[in-house]
């Protein structure tokens, strides 16, 4: 079998790390991990066993896709056969309170940048066809809850354009999939409040079943994966109960499954240290 590239960006921690390792098992892949934490990935890299470079950059740099392109055309002869879309993150606030800063915020990370970056690499996954783009959205993709509508509309965004891309690059030989998580237990989205009580507990997942979801995708051919499955229920419901689905969401069901996350944690600390 010829040497497979993967690029898994936002690997970390979480979800993208978790799939960082399970890609690592593959015969004859190389990785190649992206996030801003230099240290992290390169200790992930040192653990995995594989052939595994790292890109230190803020996806949201005007430089990023053009010194992730260098960088694959420098240490991987320009070859690309996995790109999994996978950094992400989520500032809670109603937008009486974020406004259109927040929307431009959330959507830079989880929307803008996803399409930058796999503008400036489409030319290399046609090349390495048969190759993939996995792009991991949310069921917040399906469902919006108060207090997530930013990030909602950037995930909303994400599923309508990997559908696009989806029917555009077949006959290119680049499948596109997509990931759809629920509550995964992460850094970015530890669901506390949905860990601390029996009653929510069992509908938290963890990283390592969203990394499974993310290798169907984009190795063995699946276009949609909700993970765990049965959270594709809510999006049903959202389409075939929609008066429903709202009354439940605008109500306390949809506050408390609008948990914090840790880019709200990192805000507040980095409010509180100015103060
Ligand atoms: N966990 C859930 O419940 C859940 C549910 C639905 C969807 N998702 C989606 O799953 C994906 C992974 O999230 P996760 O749960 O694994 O959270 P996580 O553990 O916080 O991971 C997020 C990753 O994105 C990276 N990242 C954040 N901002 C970045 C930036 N500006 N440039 C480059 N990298 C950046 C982070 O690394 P650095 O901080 O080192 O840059 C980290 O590696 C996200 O797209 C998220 O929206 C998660």
């Amino acid at each position: 079998m010829a040497t497979r590239v993967a690029l898994v960006t936002g690997a970390s921690s979480g979800i993208g790390e978790a799939t960082a390792r399970l890609l690592a098992r593959e015969p004859e892949m190389q990785l190649v991990l992206l996030a801003r934490r230099e240290e992290r990935l390169a200790r992930l890299a040192e653990e995995l066993p594989t052939r595994t470079t790292c890109i230190a950059a803020d996806l949201t740099a005007e430089d990023a896709p053009p010194r992730v392109l260098e960088h694959l055309q420098a240490h991987h002869e320009g070859r690309l056969n996995l790109l999994v879309n996978n950094a992400g993150a989520s500032w809670r606030a109603t937008f009486a309170e974020g406004g259109y800063a927040n929307v431009k915020h959330t959507m830079a990370l989880n929307f803008d940048a996803v399409v930058r970056l796999t503008e400036v690499l489409l030319p290399l996954l046609r090349a390495s066809a048969p190759s993939a783009i996995v792009n991991v959205a949310s069921t917040a993709s399906r469902v919006a809850r108060p207090g997530a509508g930013a990030y909602s509309a950037a995930k909303f965004a994400l599923v309508g354009w990997t559908d696009a891309l989806y029917a555009e690059e077949r006959s290119h030989g680049v499948h596109v999939g997509m990931v759809l998580p629920g509550f995964i237990a992460t850094e970015g989205f530890p669901a506390n409040e949905l860990r601390a009580r029996a009653a929510t507990r069992w509908i938290v997942s963890t990283p390592e079943r969203a990394a499974e979801a993310v290798l169907d995708t984009g190795l063995r051919g699946h276009a949609e994966r909700y993970v765990p499955r049965p959270y594709f229920l809510a999006a049903a419901a959202r389409l075939l109960l929609p008066g429903l689905t709202r009354r439940v969401l605008s109500g306390g069901g949809g506050a408390a499954l609008t948990t914090s996350t840790g880019a709200d944690a990192a805000e507040n600390s980095t409010r509180q240290a100015r103060q």
